[in-house]
């Protein structure tokens, strides 16, 4: 006799992307002769870089050789992608972060879902609203997030910081003191970023309250302000109360390929215990280690030839960004983000719920994005497009829209 866990159970309909991809599948078998252009999920669309290919190329070729074969990876990832994150991401900018508090993952999602399972069920968390769902679904199937109200679409134990044009997309600190706040900057899915001054706030705030921050910066590299922080260890005493979660999907193309870290500063405590020691001791229960051969193309991001041909790929994005703000901008609609962000968060006509708005621009125009409202209650009235497409098709789907 079995039961179930019944947290999955209140989980209410699929996956936003999932739900997504269903309803498109089905309108491309009604359609099958219109070219559907997708600007929705955030799945890069350019091929891995040459720098990247010659290292997975070299790293199979060890593996079929007795003397250079690998097995099971170290725990907490090969020691030369630590290393060498240690000194180009944090070193780098002044963070004071050592290899061994960076562990090597199989990408930034399964991370920011796993993170939860270090604090108890009574941990309050507060997440912006909008949001990247997999922070709220999974602290729902770990039990933590009280029930669902489907009229408002929230949940009755999560503390929502709305982040709309009303407030510059900056959230106020909660009313209520969480335990763990979530935080993404640059943000999906607004696109909007935070300065480093208003980062140290809520690092302070953090710090105040006894909470921690779990910082998403899987779209770093698209930062092109020098007001705005690529780490948030660059914030003073972030070492002490912010776990950071970093991919190498949307800056070197490795959505299929999978690869992420997570940073767990040993000297986030509570009480007696470090966080470091707890993430360690489930990383080598729970975690099987990204492959050597993954970890080999990681390390090349960081070589002379990967940064620059990785700058070239992210220019490119940033180069659809800004062909989509222009486009919608001349239409008439508000936008917002797509400056340090691939991602471009548009107001949407009046009248329209997003899932309207999502429905009328697939039937009509052929373009699949994103409904705000999929995001969270704060969501609603805005679109989400990505800047990952193809530069051509992302040409022809504003062209489409200005049609509309
Ligand atoms: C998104 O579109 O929000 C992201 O691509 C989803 C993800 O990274 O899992």
């Amino acid at each position: 006799m079995y039961r179930l866990n019944e947290n999955y159970l209140k989980l209410p309909g699929s996956y936003l992307f999932s739900g997504i991809a269903k309803k498109v599948a089905e309108f491309k078998e009604a359609n099958p002769d219109r070219k559907v252009i997708s600007l929705g999920i955030g799945d890069v669309t350019l091929p891995l870089v040459p720098a990247i290919i010659s290292a997975l190329h070299e790293a199979v070729d060890e593996m079929a050789s007795p003397g250079t074969f690998k097995g099971y990876a170290p725990d907490l990832g090969y020691a030369f992608l630590r290393e060498t994150i240690a000194a180009e991401d944090y070193r780098s900018r002044g963070c004071n972060i050592s290899p061994d508090e960076i562990f090597i993952s199989d990408g930034a999602k399964c991370d920011c879902a796993n993170i939860q399972e270090i604090f108890s069920q009574d941990t309050r968390i507060a997440v912006c609203d909008p949001v990247y769902p997999v922070y709220v679904d999974s602290n729902v199937m770990a039990g933590r997030t009280g029930n669902y109200d489907p009229a408002a679409g929230t949940w009755s134990r999560v503390i929502y910081m709305p982040c709309t044009a009303e407030n510059g997309f900056s959230p106020d600190f909660p009313d209520e003191d969480p335990g763990l706040i979530y935080l993404c900057f640059p943000n999906n899915p607004t696109g909007t970023t935070l300065t480093k001054d208003q980062l140290q706030d809520w690092v302070d705030y953090a710090i105040r309250i006894g909470a921690v921050i779990i910082y998403d910066a899987a779209y770093e590299a698209y930062i092109s302000r020098d007001q705005v922080a690529h780490s948030i260890y660059e914030c003073k005493g972030a070492e002490s109360c912010a776990i950071e979660i970093r991919s190498f999907s949307k800056n070197a193309g490795f959505t299929g390929t999978r690869l992420g870290f997570t940073v767990v500063p040993k000297a986030i405590r509570c009480g007696e215990v470090s966080l470091h020691s707890l993430w360690a001791r489930r990383h080598g229960t729970k975690y099987n280690g990204a492959p050597y051969i993954i970890q080999k193309a990681g390390a090349a991001c960081y070589s002379r030839e990967g940064k620059a041909q990785l700058k070239e790929q992210v220019a490119l994005y940033m180069e659809n960004a800004r062909v989509i703000r222009q486009g919608l901008a001349d239409c008439g609609y508000e936008v917002y983000g797509g400056i340090d962000a691939p991602y471009i968060w548009m107001k949407i006509p009046a009248g329209m719920t997003s899932w309207d708005f999502f429905d009328r621009l697939l039937t009509s125009a052929a373009v699949v994005g994103t409904p705000g409202s999929g995001f969270g209650p704060s969501g609603e009235g805005y679109f989400r497009l990505t800047a990952f497409g193809n530069k051509d098709d992302t040409k022809i789907a504003i062209d489409r829209i200005r049609l509309l």
